[in-house]
């Protein structure tokens, strides 16, 4: 029998990963969740789905779901997991993955104690930058780490229609969510590649002035006064990462990225979607290697030469497909037909390693404590940039249980 897998919230991003569950071999059946009657209705004939529930609890009750599916506002995530923890599902969860300290450990400590698969769904995870930066420190090629950058810049303008229409007149409050609450499209990129976690933060704030009424004290849930957040991060082993996260900056493409990551032995640098490695050889002369054709898009590498390069770069498009670096033989074969790649082709990776985790019940790369570790930087670097930039230790839960077989142990 395969898995029976419940979406929570069947709103724009569910719907690119409803087929893939669909299409996965190890799913029998995928049944839908939506507190909003019409698009619940919606969604179902869209994707032929059958069952579907308008409360959670009712879902959780009634339907014979293994998993749960979490794509409900960013902002709702933690009791949604907490409660499908505690109904003994497994979940996989759309970023981020709590608001709080507090909402994460308690997720933690669920895993731990039920032995279920939580997994982050955190598309930079595979995002061929990512994906290059890991292989590089995992191989020894760039040496021990010493100094990395990454960040996600998405003006807030670009979600004015989503927000407006999720949440009515009140859409402000929650379109002001401080940036460091949703920190993972940056740090996963860094924290992966390294292997390691931060130990201390110390954060600025970018003090909004726009005129749309989003950022500042009493405009929204969170009192948040920022549009832009960057951190400088410790982590254990002595390295150093420095983090933006943007809602208000003049650039668009691409959105999240990986500028520099150097180690003592060589260095990865990104500017305009050249992408190079340069190698310092004992007793040979240093390299330099242009690697740009294993990571940008095969689209965007079929249409370089072009005269208008540098304004094509900008193309959303570009984003959307699979590079050179992923391992696409390792997906399942009903995933072939599938044409939504948004995300850099990270949708397929996601949900097949979930899928297989969760069958197998091993840990996926993106399990809990890799959440965490995500997480935990973002939320205590806001408090830091509240305070001016005062230094602050990041608590960090651990490693996963030494018994707990890891799913793909020698990496993607
Ligand atoms: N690259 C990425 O990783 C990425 C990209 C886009 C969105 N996301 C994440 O995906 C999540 C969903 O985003 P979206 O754009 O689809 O949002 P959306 O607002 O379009 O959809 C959310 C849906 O959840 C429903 N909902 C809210 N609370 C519910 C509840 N308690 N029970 C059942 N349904 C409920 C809403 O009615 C809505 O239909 C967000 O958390 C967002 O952060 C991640």
């Amino acid at each position: 029998m395969g898995l029976r897998v419940g979406f929570v919230g069947c709103g724009g991003f569910a719907s690119s990963f409803i087929p893939l569950f669909r299409l996965h071999p190890l799913v029998e059946k995928v049944v839908l969740c939506d507190r909003k009657p019409d698009r619940l209705a919606e969604k179902a004939k869209q994707f032929g789905v059958a069952e579907a529930y308008t409360d959670m609890d009712d879902m959780l009750r009634r339907s014979n779901v293994d998993c749960v599916a979490v794509f409900v506002p960013r902002h709702l995530h933690g009791p949604v997991v907490t409660q499908a923890l505690k109904a003994g599902k497994h979940v996989y969860c759309a970023v981020p993955t709590g608001n709080s300290v507090e909402e994460i450990h308690e997720i933690v400590d669920l895993v731990r104690s039920t032995r279920l698969i939580y997994m982050i769904g955190e598309t930079c995870y595979y995002f061929p930058c990512a994906m290059f930066c890991r292989k590089m420190f995992r191989s020894g090629r760039l040496g021990e780490f010493v100094y990395g950058e990454a960040q996600y810049h998405h003006d807030i303008s670009e979600f004015y229609p989503y927000y407006q229409r999720e949440e009515g007149d009140n859409w402000r409050r929650v379109a002001g969510l401080p940036p460091f609450f949703y920190p993972t499209h940056s740090t996963a990129m860094l924290i992966s590649a390294v292997a390691d976690h931060a130990t201390k933060v110390t954060a600025l704030g970018y003090r909004d002035h726009g005129n749309d009424s989003i950022y500042g004290e009493g405009k929204n849930n969170w009192d948040n006064p920022f549009s832009n957040e960057t951190m400088l991060v410790r982590l254990s082993r002595g390295g150093v990462g420095r983090i933006n996260e943007f809602r208000r900056v003049g650039t668009r493409r691409p959105s999240s990225y990986i500028t520099c990551m150097y180690g003592n032995k060589g260095g990865y640098e990104m500017s305009s979607r050249h992408h190079v490695l340069q190698e310092v050889h004992d007793g040979a002369p240093t390299t330099l290697t242009d690697v740009s054709a294993e990571i940008n898009s095969t689209l965007f590498e079929t249409e370089r030469d072009l005269p208008d390069y540098c304004q094509r770069s900008l193309n959303a498009k570009y984003d959307s497909g699979f590079s050179r670096i992923h391992n696409v033989a390792r997906l399942p074969k009903e995933f072939a037909g599938y044409t939504g790649f948004q995300h850099n082709g990270s949708h397929q990776f996601l949900v097949d390693d979930f899928v297989k985790a969760a069958t197998a019940n091993k840990l996926p790369p993106n399990h809990v404590w890799a959440a965490a570790r995500y997480m935990l930087p973002g939320l205590i670097g806001h408090q830091s940039a509240l305070r001016d930039g005062e230094p602050m230790p990041v608590p960090d839960f651990g490693d996963p249980p030494a018994d707990w077989a890891l799913l793909n142990p020698d990496g993607e």
